[in-house]
């Protein structure tokens, strides 16, 4: 086997435990470095993954020679910062998303994978969920028609203490559902339908906590015809969550919905649903390890600097998304509907 590739993990909170996890299962590379401004968050995690360096602040990690690739797993504010610092020290990055929270950031962040010659992923690990991924498959082997029409709609409280920081809800850091939550469904949208095209939505604060906009809903059409309705709402109180509806998938020839559970532990069927109501069940496995979800997004970041695959969400997917995002947000405060190309390199 080649050499190890040595890693650097920056941030030690929830989402670590996903890469350090991934990372710990692979027998080709070896986690060097944790850093965490919380630096007791940064020991204990060292400690339960067997890391021998633990230390405050990022960029004593990406001064450090014998490190080759970086984890970025922070608020996401500081993404573009800790990002481009690490590529800039010629280091591999695989950056949760959402990638930055500005266009300007998402460039300057390609920018800085493009001149040092390194590989940047974003972590948008839904590409690799067996179960949008049959939802995805049934879409694209037309099983009910195009174009057609992605709902999903999802409220409960703001991640907060003490499972995750307070940061969440703060607008200094982060930009609330429609970027921490949302951002994986507008990226699994295009990864299906291709580009959007144009956003209407309204995004507004109706819970409690915090000073974000909590409650979004967006309808957003892409160039291939099909459209997508989503609503992400943080503001109900702690403790409270709404049924989700979807993903499911309404079109000209039908309805895709599930899953549904099926005999065997993992074993689950999205059904389609045709004329006259007939059924048909297309069966898959939920497992969210092995080669899939953040082990399948780890094994295609580490194969991508071995250089034997590319990043199935590399920085392009990252500001597309964005641009997503962003004319959401255009679009409450202009009250119209804002197509993606006016946002090209602006803010
Ligand atoms: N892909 C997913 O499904 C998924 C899930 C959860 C979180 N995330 C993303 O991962 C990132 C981190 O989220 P989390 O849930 O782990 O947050 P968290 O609040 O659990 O942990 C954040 C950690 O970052 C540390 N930190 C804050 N500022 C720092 C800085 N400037 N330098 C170093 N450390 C700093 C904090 O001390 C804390 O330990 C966010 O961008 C979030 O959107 C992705």
């Amino acid at each position: 086997m080649s050499e190890k590739i040595r890693f650097g993990m920056i941030g030690a909170g929830a989402i670590s435990n996903a890469h350090l996890g991934a990372l710990a299962a692979r027998d080709d590379v070896e986690i060097v470095c944790i850093a965490d401004k919380n630096l007791d968050r940064a020991k204990a995690q060292a400690e339960k993954y067997g890391i021998g360096r633990a230390v405050g602040e990022y960029e004593e990690l990406v001064a450090m020679d014998d490190i080759q690739a970086v984890v970025v797993g922070i608020p996401t504010q500081f993404h573009p910062d800790a990002s481009t610092k690490a590529m800039a020290k010629g280091k591999h990055v695989l950056c949760e998303k959402p990638m930055a929270r500005t266009l300007r950031e998402c460039d300057e962040m390609a920018d800085a994978a493009e001149t040092n010659g390194v590989v940047l992923a974003i972590g948008f690990v839904r590409r690799f969920d067996p179960d949008w991924g049959k939802v995805r498959e049934l879409v694209q082997a037309n099983k009910v028609g195009r174009p057609c029409m992605w709902r999903r709609i999802v409220a409960g409280a703001a991640p907060g203490p003490p499972n995750y920081g307070a940061w969440y809800s703060d607008s200094r850091f982060s930009n609330g559902p429609l970027d921490e939550s949302g951002s994986h469904d507008f990226d699994f949208v295009r990864y299906t339908f291709g580009d959007a095209k144009a956003v209407t939505a309204s995004t507004w604060k109706m819970g409690r906590a915090g000073d974000v906009l909590d409650t979004c809903t967006l309808i957003v059409d892409f160039k291939s015809g099909d459209q997508m309705l989503c609503l992400w709402s943080w503001g109900l109180p702690k403790g409270c969550r709404a049924p989700n509806l979807g993903p499911d998938v309404l079109g000209p020839d039908g309805v895709i919905h599930g899953p549904e559970k099926e005999e065997g532990e993992n074993e689950f069927s999205y059904v389609v649903v045709g004329p006259e109501g007939a059924e048909e069940r297309h069966p898959f496995t939920l497992v969210r390890t092995g080669k899939f979800w953040s082990q399948g997004q780890m094994d295609n970041f580490v194969e991508s600097i071995r250089g034997n695959e590319t990043p199935r969400a590399t920085a392009e997917d990252g500001r597309k998304t964005q641009e997503i995002v962003l004319a959401a947000f255009e679009a409450t405060k202009t009250g119209r509907r804002v197509e993606i190309g006016e946002f090209a390199g602006r803010a």
